[in-house]
């Protein structure tokens, strides 16, 4: 069992589950990893994955906006969320309660301290805080009638340690987070609002914000998508360079092999709500041990891994068919009707999460017989 003291963050055995009209969503299982002080992890994985879902449970945001979202009418659910409500003023998991519940169950440590602890309000002053985070809908977040200088300022507002700070403290402040993105000429555009600013801008502005407060750990999600191929560099670039002057741990969610691959210490590779695969990112993507995670690279290389594909005469090809509904996924391993490796036992047993070499783990039974890849 790994320990709290050990990381900045730690979640442990994460469950998070929406309602719909279909039945209970299940978006993460069983999902453990940690972020080391300093450290820079990656989740990585399809589309569907589980990914912002791991982000909202951590953030203590993903009851408010799963209770309120689809389906959220019916009889049967406001039914479970009510269920979900007793069980924890009761303490109680859906195990207690005979039934399985949406919502949060699991650990997650944030420097020792259990955040399935805290209350509302004290959620609310470590994010922004010490944890900040950039959504994955960009655009959505920038007010295009306030001034870069005002919206970046905004995330000291919110907590009442900077109230007493003054309007020059501040605006040194929005500069400097400003500097850290590297937007140029940050003195004079401070002023101007997001419309004038270029593409790929707003997304350093969005990371400048989540700056203001010199959080502990920056969580970005899908920093890169959307973007083309120059301005995606320069946000990596961004993304290494904060890294380097503040020392703060990030977790970068991406289905990006690039970004990932550029920016992270650490990978976490997930599909169908579950981590496949976690290591050090040289490992993943030189030679990754589970199937999903092979053949998610030989879907989606890097420009560097394209290259070593073609010297070693193997195929690109996408994934055969598709992500399972996570209303009702697949029994056994996850990964089963996709995976040219699956036996029996595949279709009837969820294979074991398991230490394979330091700190390469790996959740597939058949591991050791796999062919080896060298990518
Ligand atoms: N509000 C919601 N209500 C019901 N199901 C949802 C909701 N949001 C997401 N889901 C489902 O939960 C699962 C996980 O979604 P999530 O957004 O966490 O994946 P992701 O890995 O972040 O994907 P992407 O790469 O597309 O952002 C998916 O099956 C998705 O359809
Ligand atoms: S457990 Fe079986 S189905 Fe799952 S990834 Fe391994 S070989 Fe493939
Ligand atoms: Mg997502």
């Amino acid at each position: 069992m790994p320990d709290a003291k050990d990381y900045l963050l730690l979640v442990e055995d994460l469950h998070a589950y929406y309602t719909s009209k279909r039945g209970l969503v299940r978006a993460v299982e069983d999902v453990t990893f940690g972020v080391k002080r300093g450290e820079s992890v990656g989740l990585f994985g399809e589309s569907g994955a589980g990914k912002t879902s791991v982000a909202l449970a951590v953030l203590g945001l993903f009851e408010r906006l799963a209770m309120f979202g689809s389906d959220a009418g019916s009889t049967e659910t406001k039914r479970l969320w009510a269920l979900r409500r007793q069980a924890r003023e009761q303490g109680l998991t859906s195990k207690d309660m005979g039934e399985d519940l949406p919502g949060v169950e699991g650990k997650v440590w944030f420097d020792g301290r259990d955040l399935m602890e805290l209350d509302e309000e004290e959620l609310r002053k470590l994010r922004g805080k010490e944890i900040a985070y950039v959504p994955q809908t960009t655009m959505a977040s920038l007010n295009p009638y306030m001034t870069i200088e005002y919206q970046t300022a905004e995330g000291l507002l919110a907590h009442e340690e900077y109230d007493d700070l003054s309007e020059d403290q501040v605006a040194a402040m929005v500069l400097e987070s400003l500097d850290l993105v590297e937007l140029a000429d940050p003195t004079r555009r401070r002023r101007l609002k997001p419309k004038e600013f270029a593409m790929g801008e707003d997304q350093r502005v969005l990371i400048a914000m989540a700056l203001i407060t010199r959080p502990r750990l920056l969580i970005a999600d899908e920093p890169t998508t959307a973007l083309d191929m120059a301005v995606r560099h320069k946000i990596m670039r961004v993304l290494s360079a904060v890294r380097e002057k503040t020392g703060m741990a990030t977790l970068i969610i991406s289905n990006d092999a690039g970004l990932i691959a550029e920016v992270t210490d650490r990978v976490v590779v997930m599909s169908a709500g579950r981590v496949m695969e976690s290591a050090d990112v040289t490992t993943i993507f030189k030679r990754p041990g589970h199937p999903f995670t092979r053949a998610f690279l030989l879907s989606n290389p890097t420009m560097e891994v394209l290259r070593r594909i073609r010297e070693r005469g193997l195929r690109i090809r996408g994934i055969p068919g598709r992500p399972p509904d996570m209303t009702s996924p697949p029994p056994g391993c996850p990964f089963h009707p996709r995976c040219e490796y699956a036996t029996e036992m595949c279709r009837d047993t969820l294979p074991e999460y398991r230490e394979v070499e330091d700190g390469h783990w790996v959740m597939c039974h058949r591991y050791e017989e796999l062919p080896p890849l060298e990518l």
